[in-house]
């Protein structure tokens, strides 16, 4: 590990001040090297309190670490950590891990910005620097009956598990997966699978989340802007770093991971949906469905009150909403 990098742990450990004298004898270092090293830290952006006859602190402002998720990372959970300042899109760069090595324990891909961040039906995500949440994880697949649709939804529920906990807002769930905060979209989730053209079967999973966290409402692009939402208000009154908010998400979606398939978070999924008990039109690959929705069952689809059932789509029009 850099000496940087250790400085930087230690201080985000301790959680309050601690001297040069003290971080130099922790890490067996010279005292001109601990300096150094919180130099560097500055310079690429970590908020470094320095007092003087006191010490340093470290304060978690704006700025993605491993050391600032890790500390509130449940201690069982066994990952690895990329952390890009720019990058294409974090969903492509987890393909491209996946086709050149067999990984053994997820991978989370986190950027600052994305040049080509990138949703579903192959639309643009806008990913403006130094404010949004731009994160993929890939796992590790066995299931030869892995089910995408459900995995996605159990993702949404950990956002939606998370923006509660933490921001102490309600969210709703619009049919699929978009998580929606005064009725606002400030979540999409795309799932993608990597095939294993040996033996048929998808031998890694990507699960990509973009979130609208600390993003200006006013920079949203024209064609989304009357849709997209933003967690902006909540995060400056909660003041939780995108560090915290990112942990906390991994730990509520490895909580849900394993028992996915058993559906267990459908009845929060429900109770969450502003779908349910609308009229609606759904678009299919440009077939369009109206109708009542009467329910949505444990597979996470739509079940029309005329008994007709829909897995897969996009709700474009609730009407009353
Ligand atoms: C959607 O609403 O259509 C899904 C949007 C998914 C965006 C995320 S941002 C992180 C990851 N990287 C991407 O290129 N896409 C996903």
């Amino acid at each position: 590990m850099k000496t940087s990098t250790q400085v930087l742990k230690l201080l985000i450990d301790a959680d309050t001040y601690l001297s040069g004298q003290e971080i130099a004898q922790k890490l067996n270092l010279s005292r001109t090297a601990v300096w150094k090293a919180i130099n560097t830290l500055k310079e690429a952006g970590y908020q470094i309190e320095g007092k003087p006859r006191v010490g340093y602190r470290f304060n978690d402002n704006n700025k993605l670490s491993e050391a600032g998720i890790r500390k509130y990372l449940a201690s069982d959970l066994d990952l690895d950590f990329e952390i890009y300042d720019t990058i294409d899109s974090t969903n492509t760069r987890c393909s491209q891990v996946a086709s050149a090595q067999t990984i053994t324990k997820p991978l989370v891909v986190i950027a600052d910005t994305q040049s080509k961040g990138h949703g579903r039906y192959g639309r643009n995500f806008s990913s403006p620097k130094g404010s949004g949440i731009y994160l993929s994880i890939l796992l590790v697949n066995t299931d030869p009956d892995f089910n995408p649709g459900l995995l996605t939804t159990a993702a949404a529920i950990a956002v939606t598990r998370t923006v509660e906990k933490l921001l102490h807002v309600d969210c709703k769930i619009k049919w699929v997966n978009d998580v929606l905060v005064d009725n606002k979209k400030i979540t999409g989730i795309l799932t993608e699978g990597v095939a294993d053209l040996e033996n048929q079967l998808l031998k890694n999973i990507i699960v990509g989340t973009g979130i609208n966290y600390l993003t200006d409402p006013h920079t949203f692009p024209d064609d989304i802007k009357d849709r997209a939402g933003s967690l902006i208000e909540y995060v400056q009154k909660t003041g939780i770093s995108r560090n915290q908010f990112i942990a906390q998400y991994l730990n509520e979606f490895f909580n849900l991971y394993p028992d996915y398939k058993k559906a267990g978070f459908m009845d929060e999924y429900r109770k969450h949906s502003n779908t349910i008990g609308k009229d609606v039109v759904i678009n299919r690959s440009g077939q369009i469905t109206t109708g009542h929705v009467a329910t949505i069952d444990n597979e996470g689809r739509i079940v029309l009150s005329s008994g007709q059932i829909i897995s897969s789509g996009e709700v474009t029009k609730i009407r009353g909403i």
